[in-house]
């Protein structure tokens, strides 16, 4: 057997978990090869690649970042790229290449499969948005490490009496503020799933705050957005691959309290230090599971798959089910982080 690996998109704390994985699987499985492009689809274009091998992935399992290196590029942003990855899977003689990516990624796995490229997706994302799977690695790492900076900003909040927004990564989806708000305790989390009103926002605050020196923390995700007309956000610069370069929000909304309630307020931008660092115990599990599991689908021949997680089982689904749409945060969830909030004062009771 011989295997072609590559990681793209936005990199993520668990990568080198699989990479390592599917190394070990192939050599110890298969007695088969390696082949581990650079810079994502950029090394399969430009024959940019290293030979892995068990010695190679020492010492991997708890890196974060990947030894591959990551690039947002992709075969059909050129006329010939499908064909030059059918001419690189000749070139290494590879039963199929598999690609460790977002969803932009299984987009590209989908068109290369319909191409009649050989490729087998495996998702990943400190995002948590892709869909067909209930879990991605990374997310837990991103969360922990939000909860942890969240704890630390509780005491500094309560010590100043401040109001802190902490703006965490979460492009289209909630999932990382929602659990980081409930893993920290947050007095309100605002997540793109479910728009918010400012004046609602600091209404809140206000209430809380006047019943006390109650610090409070807001957890916002980069990609909330304000109920029309509510809230001004500055125009977002796009970047070459024509994706927003989000960020800025939590700015924006701690200007909004300052200036409406009297309450001083301040932001902290987590950015990526949510994706850098040692990976948590359980994306280095799901990781090498997902790893070990992408060797399999080459093995079975099962291309244009994406490895996922189901109920605690790892299965295969075909990759066009899992892209075109996102997995949001559940109803039950959101209820959950809800109940949480700091409540409107102008609220009926209940009954
Ligand atoms: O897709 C994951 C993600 O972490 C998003 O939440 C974020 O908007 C984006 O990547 C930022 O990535 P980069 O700064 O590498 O473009």
């Amino acid at each position: 057997m011989r295997v072609g690996i590559l990681t793209g998109g936005g990199d993520c704390p668990g990568l080198n978990a699989v990479i390592r994985a599917a190394v070990r699987a192939v050599e110890v499985e298969h007695g088969g090869e390696v082949v581990g492009f650079h810079d994502s689809w950029r090394g399969v274009l430009e024959d940019r690649w290293e030979a892995l091998d068990i010695e190679r992935c020492r010492g991997i399992l708890p890196r974060g970042g990947t030894i591959l290196g990551t690039s947002r590029d992709q075969p059909y942003q050129e006329a010939d790229g499908a064909q030059r990855v059918a001419e690189a899977v000749e070139r290494h003689r590879l039963d199929a290449i598999v690609a460790i990516g977002g969803e932009g990624s299984m987009g590209v796995v989908k068109d290369l499969h319909r191409d009649g490229i050989p490729v087998i997706g495996v998702p990943k994302t400190i995002d948590n948005d892709i869909a067909e799977t209930e879990m991605t690695f990374g997310f837990q790492t991103a969360v922990q490490i939000c909860a942890d900076a969240i704890d630390r900003l509780h005491t500094t909040a309560e010590s100043h009496d401040r109001v802190l927004v902490v703006e965490v990564m979460g492009r289209h989806v909630g999932h990382i503020a929602v659990w980081a708000g409930i893993a920290g305790g947050a007095t309100l989390t605002l997540v793109p799933e479910d728009p918010f009103d400012v004046e609602d926002v600091c209404r809140r605050l206000l209430a809380r705050h006047r019943r006390g020196r109650w610090a409070s923390i807001v957890v916002v995700a980069e990609g909330a957005v304000p109920v029309e007309g509510t809230m001004e956000l500055p125009k977002l610069e796009v970047n070459r691959w024509g994706h927003e370069v989000l960020g800025g929000i939590g700015d924006v909304l701690a200007g909004e309290i300052n200036a409406r309630t009297g309450i001083e307020s301040r932001t902290t931008v987590l950015g990526h230090v949510q994706r850098g660092g040692t990976p948590v115990a359980f994306d280095r599990v799901l990781g090498t599971r997902f790893g070990v599991a992408a060797v399999d689908a080459v093995a079975d021949r099962a291309y244009g798959k994406m490895v996922a997680l189901q109920n605690d089982r790892i299965v295969r689904v075909a990759v066009e089910d899992a892209v075109g749409h996102l997995k949001v945060v559940s109803p039950e969830l959101l209820r959950t982080r809800a109940v949480f909030h700091a409540p409107d004062p102008t609220a009926q009771p209940p009954g």
